[in-house]
C-alpha cells in the first residue's frame, strides 16, 4: 500500500522551497499523493511543483504564507479546507545566531511563532481532521540542538525542544489508531539554510563531515513511519548522542554544543 492509499489523497507540507521540505515533497509525491507545497517564495514553489506534476504525475497547489506572520495559518486552512488532506509535515524553522539579551525582540517574536505558534497552529488543525476520519500521518522535524540546548542559539534550540517533546507526547496518544505520528531529529543536514549559515575553521569541517543529504532524510523518516515515535536520523548522529549521553556529563554537552556558534 503506497502513501495515498493508506492516509489519503493530499499532503501538505509546511516550508517546501528546497532542503528537507523539497525533499519531503517530492518523497509523497513519489508514493502517488497530491501536494500543497506552502513557503514565502512563490514563483519557486510553482517551479517545483510543475516539476513534480511532471515527475510523479500528481496535482500540487502553491499556498503563499509566511509563518513568522499572526493570521497565516488562515489562508493555509481555507485553501486545503476541500482537499482530501491524510498527511502534514511541519518542516519550515527559524534561527538566528547571538546571545538571547542581545537578539532584537522582533526575531524573538519571530522566532516564537515560526518555531512554537505557528507549528502548533498546523499540527493541532490537522491532526484534529485526521483523528476525525480516523486517517492520517504527520511528521514533525526537530534538531539535535533540541535534545541538549543551543548557546548562541538559545530560542531556536528550544523550539526544537518543544516540537520534539510535544509530538514525542501526541505520537504515543495516536498509538493503536489509523493515524501514525512521528518526529523526526536531524543532524546537519545539506541544505541552503546550513549552507549559508556553517561555522568557519575546524567546526564547519565537523559539521559538513556529519551532514546527510535532504533525501536520505526524507528516507529514513518515512521508513519508520508508523513504526516509531520518535527518530534521530542518520548512524553517525545517533552514534554521537550514545557517546555523548554514555561518556559525558550534561555541562559538556551543552559547551560542546555552543562550541559551534560561539564565534557568531
Ligand atoms: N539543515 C540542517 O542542518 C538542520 C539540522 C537540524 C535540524 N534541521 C531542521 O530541518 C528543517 C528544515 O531545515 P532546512 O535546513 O531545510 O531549512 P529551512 O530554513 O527551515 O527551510 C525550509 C523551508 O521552509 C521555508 N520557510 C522558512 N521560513 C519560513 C517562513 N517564515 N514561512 C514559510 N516558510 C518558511 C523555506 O522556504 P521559503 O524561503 O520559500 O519560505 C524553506 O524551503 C527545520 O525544521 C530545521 O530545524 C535542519
Amino acid at each position: 500500500m503506497n502513501l495515498k492509499e493508506k492516509y489519503g489523497e493530499w499532503g501538505i507540507i509546511l516550508g517546501a522551497t528546497e532542503g528537507v521540505g523539497k525533499a519531503f515533497a517530492e518523497k509523497i509525491a513519489k508514493e502517488g499523493m497530491n501536494v500543497v507545497l506552502v513557503g514565502r517564495r512563490e514563483e519557486k514553489l510553482k517551479d517545483l511543483g510543475k516539476s513534480i506534476e511532471e515527475q510523479y504525475g500528481v496535482q500540487t497547489k502553491v499556498i503563499r504564507a509566511d509563518f513568522a506572520q499572526d493570521d497565516c495559518t488562515d489562508k493555509i486552512f481555507e485553501e486545503t479546507k476541500d482537499l482530501d488532506m491524510g498527511f502534514m509535515s511541519y518542516v519550515a524553522c527559524f534561527h538566528t545566531f547571538g546571545k538571547l539579551q542581545d537578539t532584537p525582540w522582533e526575531k524573538h517574536q519571530q522566532m516564537i511563532n515560526v518555531n512554537v505558534v505557528t507549528f502548533l497552529k498546523c499540527f493541532y488543525h490537522y491532526l484534529q481532521i485526521f483523528t476525525k476520519q480516523d486517517r492520517g500521518a504527520i511528521i514533525n522535524i526537530s534538531s539535535l540542538t533540541g535534545w541538549s540546548s543551543s548557546p548562541w542559539n538559545a530560542q531556536y534550540g528550544a523550539g526544537k525542544s518543544y516540537i520534539l517533546k510535544l509530538t514525542e507526547a501526541v505520537a504515543c496518544e495516536c498509538e493503536n489508531t489509523n493515524v501514525d505520528v512521528e518526529v523526526i531529529t536531524l543532524g546537519t543536514t545539506i541544505t541552503p539554510s546550513l549552507l549559508s549559515n556553517l561555522p568557519g575553521g575546524p567546526a564547519g569541517e565537523a559539521v559538513m563531515k556529519a551532514a546527510m543529504a535532504p533525501e536520505a532524510v526524507a528516507d529514513e523518516a518515512f521508513e519508520n513511519l508508523g513504526k516509531n515515535l520518535s527518530v534521530i536520523a542518520g548512524e553517525h548522529n545517533r552514534k554521537n548522542l550514545d557517546n555523548w549521553r554514555q561518556n559525558h556529563t550534561e555541562d559538556e554537552y551543552i559547551r560542546y554544543m555552543g562550541s559551534f556558534y560561539s564565534d557568531k
